[in-house]
């Protein structure tokens, strides 16, 4: 029996993205995970140019897809070495939205074939023309959703939006449908331009459908459309009865929709309430909610929280959004060893939605050189609260709020959250009183056993490094 070169590199391919995509979900194989599905899709890359053979020609055009990879390569090396943490998700969103524009001009390219090689339009292949058209109106969508988040996230885009806009939304969504049922079942004489009209519906839907949502809400919309991407690109590979872009296509849908279900559910938000914007989008209504918010604070000197800190059997480190955007991980990680010295346990405890995108907190930790069997998860943190002496909340906010327990009228109400306050003693680290993200007052911050360190993450541990090291 024959065996097919090609054949066999793809499906090592698709097992490398399968086993590699396992390896993701343990900080410990993350990374090798990374490479070994990105091995995967190089070997998949080459195996393509050099072996794919159509009619018993090959691919050619070498000069430009070597430039076209020469370019991509330092381009993206660069960005990717280049990036700040807390920018993770804009370039998430940059890259996706490129994939998505991949995935949209695949179409382009194949209607203009398939139009080419059909006598009239009544001949042309139905199925492939809806699969075509599946890939033009997801990708396009996913490529201007995508290139819209990214300005929001880097804050050269504002929100936006006005009256009736989900109701246009709607409209120009079902327009496009029904455009693409029309050319697949009447294909009329102008199917050339409606083809071209489904084209700029499809990017102005991408565009409406993302500016009014929340700039903080984008990490759910970013992972949405990337799983819009995949299901692009499993057209592509539909199309070209390409197996490895096949499997790649349905695994990034896949873990693109699992990845937006789990977050909307640790946030204990509907997908829809996401999208229609609630939280993060309209500050506003939402600031000040929190029934009974009321009362003092007191605060602590940052020698007394070192004092407490380091007679402590055991420490519990909450980090949240505030600790990423200080950068104050590295010197967390030197207050974690100084207090080990003393003989103290410590130990962090993860919200998986602290920060701003998922597994934030872990990756930050993780750059910090924190053994991940120090991270807790939130069912694991909350069994160990209650023999805990000091939990240390680093710019932390609403993944603390006992609010989404005890009060159904906040908007939070139903979102599981790290129980801190059944240790004994509460230390919060943030700059002021001001709400976080979901724009809401917190009642731990008032709590008898609740003490107030203010001041900017970093600097704040600096200091309570430097009085625990003279202790
Ligand atoms: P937040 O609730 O946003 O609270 C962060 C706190 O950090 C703020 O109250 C802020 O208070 C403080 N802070 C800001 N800069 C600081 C600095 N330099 N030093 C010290 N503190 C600083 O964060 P969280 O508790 O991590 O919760 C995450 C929120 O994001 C949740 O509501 C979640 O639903 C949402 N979200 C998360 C994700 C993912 S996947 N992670 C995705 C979408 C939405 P001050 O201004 O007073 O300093």
């Amino acid at each position: 029996m024959e065996i097919n070169l090609l054949v066999l590199i793809y499906l090592i391919g698709s097992v490398t993205f399968i086993v590699g995509l396992k390896m993701l979900s343990n900080p410990a194989s993350a990374r090798k995970g990374n490479l070994v599905a990105a091995g995967g899709m190089f070997a998949a890359i080459l195996g393509t140019i050099f072996l794919y053979e159509n009619e018993g020609q090959k691919l050619g055009n070498y000069p430009w897809i070597f430039a076209a990879l020469l370019i991509g390569t330092v381009v993206g090396t660069l960005m990717a070495k280049k990036v700040q943490m807390t920018a993770m998700p804009e370039m998430v969103s940059l890259f996706n939205g490129m994939g998505g524009a991949c995935a949209a001009l695949i179409s382009v390219i194949e209607f203009n074939h398939l139009l080419h090689g059909a006598s009239d339009f009544s001949a042309l292949d139905g199925t492939k023309l809806l699969i075509i058209l599946l890939g033009l109106i997801i990708g396009a969508v996913s490529f201007s959703g995508s290139m819209i988040a990214w300005g929001k996230l880097n804050g050269k885009i504002k929100d936006f939006a006005f009256g009736g806009q989900h109701i246009i939304n709607q409209v120009i969504l079902l327009l496009n449908v029904v455009i693409a049922a029309y050319i697949i079942t009447v294909r009329p004489e102008q199917t050339h331009v409606l083809f071209y009209v489904i084209v700029a519906l499809s990017i102005l839907y991408g565009i409406f459908f993302v500016l009014p949502i929340g700039g903080a809400d984008m990490p759910v919309v970013i992972s949405l459309l990337n799983s819009f991407t995949g299901v692009a690109a499993a057209c592509g590979g539909f199309l070209y009865g390409n197996k490895v872009m096949l499997t790649g296509g349905i695994l990034v849908g896949a873990a693109g929709t699992l990845l937006t279900i789990l977050m909307c559910k640790a946030m204990n938000r509907s997908l829809l309430n996401v999208l229609i914007g609630s939280f993060g989008g309209n500050k506003a209504s939402t600031a000040g909610a929190g029934v009974g918010v009321s009362g003092s604070y007191k605060e602590v000197t940052l020698s007394d929280a070192a004092v407490v800190m380091s007679y402590a059997n055991k420490v519990m480190i909450v980090p949240g959004y505030g600790l990423a955007v200080a950068q104050a991980q590295h010197v967390c990680h030197e207050l974690e060893k100084a207090l080990e010295a003393k003989g103290v346990e410590v130990k962090y405890a993860i919200h998986p939605v602290a920060g701003r995108m998922p597994g934030h907190m872990n990756v930050l930790l993780a750059e910090a050189d924190v053994n991940y069997e120090k991270l807790l998860e939130m069912e694991l943190a909350n069994e160990e609260f209650k023999n805990t002496d000091v939990v240390l909340i680093l710019g932390a906010n609403d993944v603390v709020n006992p609010a989404a327990k005890s009060d159904p009228a906040s908007p939070i109400y139903g979102m599981p959250i790290l129980e801190v306050e059944e240790a004994k003693h509460v230390i919060v680290n943030k700059r002021s009183m001001k709400p976080g993200y979901a724009g809401i007052e917190n009642q731990l911050f008032f709590q008898p056993k609740t003490s107030m360190l203010f001041g900017d993450a970093k600097k704040a541990l600096q200091d309570l490094l430097a009085e625990v090291r003279s202790i």
